[in-house]
């Protein structure tokens, strides 16, 4: 399988991380599938990446949110016969605040979009990469994926259901060479905070990270098949500290991420 050319898909590049991975994804030499909403912007992406590195790369403009969004991705590979080898399941969105006040249509497709699209994805690529012998899949959870964030309930709860479904999967997994990794940042330089509104939270004004930077920890850590990738010290330790403080602390502390505030300090 290694001398063989690999193809990968990556959903949610127009932007943030899914565009940093798939660039350093493209150096690596991988056969690029980009599956997002914005045309245009997936385009773009096509002409750089192909310039880049001489790689093939595929756009689907596709709403992951829809109802059979996943069987269509699939159906057009099979059907153009681009093999996956390596799946990241990174698109996403936030709808932050109080869940009184949240609108539910857009946690509906958050819920469709981190949980059923992602699980349907993974149900229809892993075969192929079971028969090879050979494959990954990167999941992209959250620090949310490790405890409930009042203020955040929908989204932190979609990413633990991301951590759980893929820690279970990489155990059903073990002996047949197909691994799974989850990254988990934290705060990150992209356009989630401004979309979802939070830009001047605590949570977004203290050490926030680089794409580039989560995006080759992710790919390192994948490589080594680790199990979880946590980028960045601050955010090992926050994750360190949800799993030792009992959440009736916790649940008094976590809000404060989400309060206004003008201080800005970067990592
Ligand atoms: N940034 C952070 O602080 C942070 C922290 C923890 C976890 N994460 C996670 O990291 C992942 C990437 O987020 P990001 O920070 O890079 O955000 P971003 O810059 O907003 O990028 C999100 C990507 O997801 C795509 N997307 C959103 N909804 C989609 C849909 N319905 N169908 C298809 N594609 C869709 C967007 O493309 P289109 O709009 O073109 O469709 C875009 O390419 C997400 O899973 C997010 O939850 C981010």
């Amino acid at each position: 399988m290694d001398n063989l050319k690999k193809n990968l898909l990556i959903t949610g590049t127009t932007s943030g991380i899914g565009y940093a991975l798939a660039k350093r994804f493209a150096a690596e030499g991988y056969g690029l599938v980009l599956v997002s909403r914005n045309k245009d912007k997936l385009n773009k992406q096509k002409k750089e990446l192909e310039l880049y590195n001489n790689v093939m790369v595929h756009v689907i403009v596709k709403d992951l949110c829809n109802e059979n969004a996943a069987e269509e991705v699939y159906q057009e590979l099979q059907d153009i016969g681009i093999p996956i080898h390596v799946l990241v399941n990174n698109a996403g969105f936030n709808e932050c605040g109080e869940f009184a006040n949240t609108r539910i249509e857009k946690e509906t497709e958050m819920i469709r979009l981190h949980v059923i699209t992602l699980t349907q994805l993974t149900k229809l690529f892993l075969p192929n990469m079971i028969n090879n012998g050979w494959g990954h899949i990167l999941n992209v959870g959250s620090t949310g994926s490790y405890a409930p964030f009042p203020i955040n309930a929908v989204y932190a709860a979609s990413k633990a259901y991301v951590l759980n479904f893929s820690l279970a999967l990489r155990t059903e997994l073990k002996g047949k060479n197909v691994n799974v990794t989850t990254l988990t940042p934290g705060a990150t330089r992209t356009l989630f905070a401004e979309k979802a509104n939070m830009s001047n939270t605590v949570l977004f004004s203290y050490f926030v990270m680089s794409p580039d930077k989560v995006a080759g920890k992710a790919i390192r850590g994948m490589f080594k098949n680790k199990a979880i990738v946590i980028p960045g010290l601050y955010n090992k330790v926050l994750v360190l500290f949800m799993k030792i403080v009992p959440y009736a602390i916790l649940q008094r502390i976590s809000p404060l991420f989400y309060k206004e505030t003008n201080n800005k300090i970067d990592f």
